[in-house]
């Protein structure tokens, strides 16, 4: 396929498009500087000359805290941006397929999240990522909604790294452990995705490693072999400006089917990128 990919400067951009390049596809990856999904007449423009099979949207808005106190521009560009690759996919009969977020839940239930559940984001960043899975579904009938957690991966700013240079500088490390969810590599996810667009099976997808966790066991893995400690705080001990859901795992079991395997566990993903960082220069 021809698939063109927006926020390809992205942490996940970055792992997604060497991956489905592998699997023999012709990427056009488009970093914001080339697109940026809140220009509809660029977006028509692009989209309509490159002609692509099918459109992967992982750009977005993500600075969950700072999202609140700026939610207009969370909005456009996740919400309203999305509208705008919607509609252009919907115009020229393309497919398109658009990474979300377990925020979208307000992690009030203890069980994991189907992808059919209830939505009750907690957030401005969640609600607008909601209101771009609403205009994706709104717009077209072939489309894919992937919901994903906890993300690190090697190209970009993310909990293990931070964890990791906190750790060098041997400064205290508290880290809250009454949120659970379950953290995702995005070269795990990239596999994933691109399983996932070969099946060809359109709808709402929860796509995550396997397995459940808190940040604070998150952390403790991370540091695995190492004398450090970390230090278990509550959420309220760690006041931030947006609300987290305190349990966001998704259940994975409408993928798993999709793809015909299971998902990588996490503490194996985590395994992986950990020695890819020790044995290469992350970019
Ligand atoms: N990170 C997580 O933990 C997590 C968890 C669940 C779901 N997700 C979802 O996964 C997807 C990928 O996230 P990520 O972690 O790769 O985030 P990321 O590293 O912040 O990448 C997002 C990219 O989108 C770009 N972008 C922002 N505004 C844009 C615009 N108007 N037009 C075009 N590009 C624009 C950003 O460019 P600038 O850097 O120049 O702003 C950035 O390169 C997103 O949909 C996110 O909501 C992420």
């Amino acid at each position: 396929m021809k698939i063109l990919l927006t926020g390809a400067g992205g942490m996940l951009g970055k792992a997604l498009a060497p991956c489905l390049e592998d699997r023999g596809h012709t990427v056009i990856g488009l970093p914001r500087e080339e697109l940026d999904v809140t220009n509809y007449q660029q977006v028509m423009d692009i989209l309509t000359a490159a002609g692509p099979d099918l459109v992967i949207h992982a750009a977005a808005y993500t600075r969950v805290d700072q999202a609140e106190s700026e939610p207009d521009l969370a909005y456009l560009i996740n919400g309203y941006g999305t509208e705008n690759i919607a509609l252009v996919c919907a115009k020229l009969d393309r497919p398109m397929l658009y990474v979300s977020t377990d925020y979208v839940f307000d992690g009030e239930q203890n069980r994991p999240y189907t992808p059919w559940e209830r939505c009750r984001p907690l957030s401005i960043y969640g609600k607008s990522k909601l209101a771009g899975e609403k205009a994706v579904q709104r717009h077209l009938k072939r489309f894919f909604v992937v919901r994903t957690s906890w993300l690190y991966g090697p190209h970009g700013r993310n909990f293990v790294n931070t964890i990791l240079d906190i750790s060098r500088q041997r400064k205290p490390i508290r880290v809250v452990s009454d949120q659970i969810g379950t953290p995702t590599c995005t070269l795990s996810l990239s596999e994933c995705i691109a399983d996932l667009i070969a099946s060809e099976r359109w709808g709402v997808y929860h796509a995550t490693d396997g397995g459940v966790t808190t940040w604070y066991e998150f952390a403790r893995e991370i540091l695995r072999g190492t004398n450090i400690e970390v230090e278990p705080i509550a959420t309220k001990d760690f006041p931030r400006p947006a609300t987290r859901p305190k349990y966001s795992v998704l259940d994975k079991t409408t993928l798993i089917h999709t793809i015909g395997r299971e998902v990588t566990p996490w503490e194996e993903s985590l395994r992986g990128y950990l020695e890819l960082m020790a044995t290469s220069q992350p970019v």
